[in-house]
């Protein structure tokens, strides 16, 4: 192993809560220490591969601590973190004002009473290794909000949570093969358990109904169940064709298999009761990911109580519980998705707006540049051009101006 030094992170992150710093015109010395050094410890320096900054070129920017819309970074500078990618879905839903200050408040205000519940939770125990009361009140919110799950089995990851469904739908179906789309990712362990250790993996293109048929036909009573992100968010953004996910959902039924909706991504995002309820579709099983409880690491999978009475497995730490009671409180209060749509709507439309008047059209080849001129007006936004990005309750309207002016300055710039 090199000889580095740690970058002093303990000093920057108290005086981080003091300075809000800024100053855009950001030194990345500490980073680029910091992730050469991490580069002996983690492959490619990171624990999730699109953090090692491939797709965007340069070095990761490492961060010290964030609060609402802002980053910041080791060396104290602010970053505005802003992930958000085109979301064709808003311009589906019907725009509603609220009081954009009620939200901002509101996003403030779960930051602050998430932090006090996990000190007071903290105080019990990291983990009881039994069954606590968290786990009863977290799982009749998430029941209460998605109709489709009547149980449910919270886990540590929305990769353990897609593991578990599939599991599952083998041991309830009693056969072994599972159809997933190209460009779902599920997360890596999955593509590495589904695409090199076995041939019970079939693949289709997403919104190809034909192919889906096919599949069905060619490998009949053999298919245990179909899984997909109901809206694509880690090959770009891909929306479904309407017709599409009601024939699946029949195709699957004919043939006694699952349908398995992995809403990591979107689940409490597309709207309350997920895709679920945004497309009016309804799955077997759903598997959720760290959004049900602001951040932690927690993933979840649920569905129809008959099959779920199989399911095996278990966490349920209490810290992760006691974060995702008050996130459910937050994300349950009235006029919630209609400032996220409307915000959304803003900045999608924004950007596009400027990109045009700068004479750009959509380019993917240029994500690159764009990627790292945002990063220089301090804007950070997901380093992949294939991963889809949200607004959440702590964006501004402030944040959503200024943003869409840092991308003018910067699609003015590049060619
Ligand atoms: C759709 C989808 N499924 C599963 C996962 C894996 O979740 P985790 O990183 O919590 O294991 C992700 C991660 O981003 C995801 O986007």
């Amino acid at each position: 192993m090199t000889n580095h030094t740690y970058p002093a992170l303990h000093s920057s992150r108290i005086q981080a809560s003091v300075h809000h710093n800024t100053n855009t015109d950001f030194s990345l010395r500490n980073s680029l220490q910091a992730f050469t050094l991490s580069m002996d410890l983690m492959p490619g320096g990171v624990n999730s591969p699109v953090r090692a900054f491939k797709s965007v070129g340069g070095q990761p920017i490492v961060i010290d601590s964030v609060k609402g819309s802002r980053m910041w970074d080791i060396t104290l500078i602010t970053i505005r973190k802003m992930i958000c990618e085109t979301n064709e879905l808003c311009r589906f839903k019907t725009k509603i004002l609220i009081m954009h200050c009620a939200m901002e408040i509101m996003a403030w205000l779960l930051f602050s009473v998430v932090l006090a519940t996990l000190a007071e939770t903290m105080k019990k125990g990291t983990s009881v290794g039994a069954p606590c009361l968290l786990e009863n009140t977290l799982a009749e919110m998430v029941i209460s909000a998605v109709p489709s799950i009547e149980m449910i089995r919270s886990v540590n990851s929305g990769t353990e949570a897609c593991m578990g469904a599939l599991r599952l739908a083998r041991a309830f179906t009693g056969k072994q093969k599972i159809i997933k789309f190209e460009g779902c990712s599920h997360a890596m362990l999955i593509l590495f358990l589904l695409r090199q250790l076995t041939s019970n993996t079939l693949t289709a293109l997403f919104n190809d109904i034909l192919a889906i048929e096919k599949l069905f036909e060619n490998h009949k009573g053999e298919i245990a169940a179909l899984i997909l992100e109901p809206a694509v968010g880690n090959s770009g953004f891909i929306v479904p064709k309407l017709e599409f996910l009601d024939t699946i959902r029949k195709i699957i039924k004919e043939n006694n298999a699952l349908l398995i909706f992995d809403e990591v991504m979107t689940g409490f995002q597309l709207s309350y009761g997920g895709a679920q309820e945004y497309f009016g579709i309804v799955p077997d099983l759903k598997t959720l990911g760290n959004i049900i409880v602001s951040g932690l690491p927690v993933g979840a999978y649920g569905g129809r109580r008959n099959i779920m009475k199989m399911a095996d497995t278990l966490s349920g730490n209490p810290l992760a519980m006691a974060a995702g009671i008050e996130a459910q409180k937050l994300i349950k209060e009235a006029g919630t998705y209609e400032y996220l749509d409307e915000v959304t709507g803003e900045l999608v439309q924004g950007i596009l707006q400027v990109g045009k008047r700068s004479g750009h059209s959509f380019d993917l080849a240029k994500f690159a540049s764009f990627y790292r001129g945002m990063l220089e007006q301090g804007v950070y936004f997901a380093s992949s051009q294939f991963e889809a990005g949200f607004t959440s309750l702590a964006h501004t309207t402030e944040d959503i101006k200024m943003t869409i002016a840092a991308a003018e300055r910067v699609l003015r710039q590049i060619g």
